[in-house]
């Protein structure tokens, strides 16, 4: 029986180099899940034909309430592209891209594939299997110019924006923005009811959802996680987000000309690619979703910060000293159809 941590023990020593073209797609696609995804959804389906792999959400794995325009389900399954993009390089295929094409009735991204002679990968590959979402407290560590400079070179998705926060003036204004929009959300009771049903204990056998590992609780009181999330005052959780964001040692807001499901899928492409590039610098990501998701606090923050475009996601970036257990994956069987 495969286990609900299994995803995590691929290896590219692994990869069947005699096996089938659709075997070796579908070992890529092993990496594609690894993804991180909006309440550990993974809401994501995947189709190979031929030399073809077809990417689509699944409908039956949304936030209906707290996603009602499925921005972040797309951010989503824009890691999970960039994931597959970055491991079909790494066992050299060659790929092309059509995102949601008008000529294709299903909504899907298209990835159409061909085997190609060796070629040097991306290293970022190399990052799949330890990048993982930390929400322990930031360390005190000062972040150098230089780890700073590396992180701003990220190479993002064309049509994206990126912008890396680290001055301590415009991190205050920020946190006030995001404890008034935690505040909005975790006020909301149907809003928590929603993700508590998404909160696992750290003894979960499922395959999704968010054990609560790095919440500093100890692992016997996670079997309450759920009813804890569904009854937190708001004003806590909101003064706990200000603080996480003012220790941070930088924050970083992915932005887009047009909010579309094109741009929220390159937001995913983008902020998965800046999470390896941390995790290779010895530094988390940790997205929060609330200030995008609340309206006018987005729009706050668009003028906060002077931002060109459209703010499309937001991640806290920190040194931390403890790194928390991987979260749950599906089974490939689960995801393919
Ligand atoms: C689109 C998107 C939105 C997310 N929003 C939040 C958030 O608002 N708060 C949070 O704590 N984590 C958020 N996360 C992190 C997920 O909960 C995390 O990726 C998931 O539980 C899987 O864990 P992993 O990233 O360690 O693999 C988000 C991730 C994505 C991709």
């Amino acid at each position: 029986m495969l286990h609900n941590y299994d995803a995590w023990k691929i290896n590219e020593s692994l990869f069947p180099t005699r096996g089938a073209y659709e075997e070796q797609l579908k070992f890529c696609i092993g990496y594609a899940i690894l993804a991180p995804s909006s309440h550990n959804t993974q809401p994501w389906r995947f189709e190979i034909k031929d030399s073809t792999i077809y990417l689509s959400l699944d409908w039956s794995r949304t936030i209906p309430y707290g996603d009602r325009k499925n921005q972040e389900a797309y951010i989503s399954i824009g890691c999970a592209l960039e994931n597959l993009l970055l491991a079909l390089k790494r066992f050299s295929f060659a790929y092309e891209v059509s995102y949601f094409p008008e000529s294709f009735i299903a909504d899907a991204i298209i990835i159409r594939t061909h085997k190609i002679k060796k070629k040097k990968h991306d290293e970022l590959f190399n990052y799949l299997i330890d990048r993982v979402t930390n929400r322990f407290p930031p360390s005190q560590r000062k972040m150098t110019k230089q780890a700073a400079q590396m992180i701003q070179q990220v190479d993002i998705e064309p049509g994206t924006g990126i912008e890396i926060i680290i001055d301590e003036k415009k991190k205050k204004i920020i946190a006030d923005i995001m404890e008034h929009a935690i505040n909005f959300a975790f006020g909301d009771v149907v809003f928590k009811t929603e993700l508590s049903h998404w909160i696992r204990s750290n003894y979960t056998q499922q395959h999704d959802g968010i054990p609560l590992f790095d919440s500093g609780l100890p692992d016997i009181l996670t079997i309450i996680g759920p009813y804890l999330v569904k009854n937190v005052p708001s004003s806590r959780q909101s003064r706990q987000d200000k603080n996480l964001i003012l220790a941070s040692q930088a924050l970083a807001i992915f932005t887009i000309g047009t909010d579309d499901r094109i741009g929220w899928v390159k937001t995913g492409q983008s902020f998965q690619r800046f999470s390896l590039l941390c995790t290779k610098y010895n530094l988390f990501t940790a997205p929060m979703a609330g200030i995008i998701e609340h309206e006018s606090s987005k729009q706050q923050l668009k003028k906060a910060i002077n931002i060109f475009g459209s703010p499309s996601f937001f991640c806290r970036v920190a040194y931390v000293n403890r790194i928390p257990h991987h979260s749950p994956r599906r089974t490939l069987e689960d995801v393919m159809v």
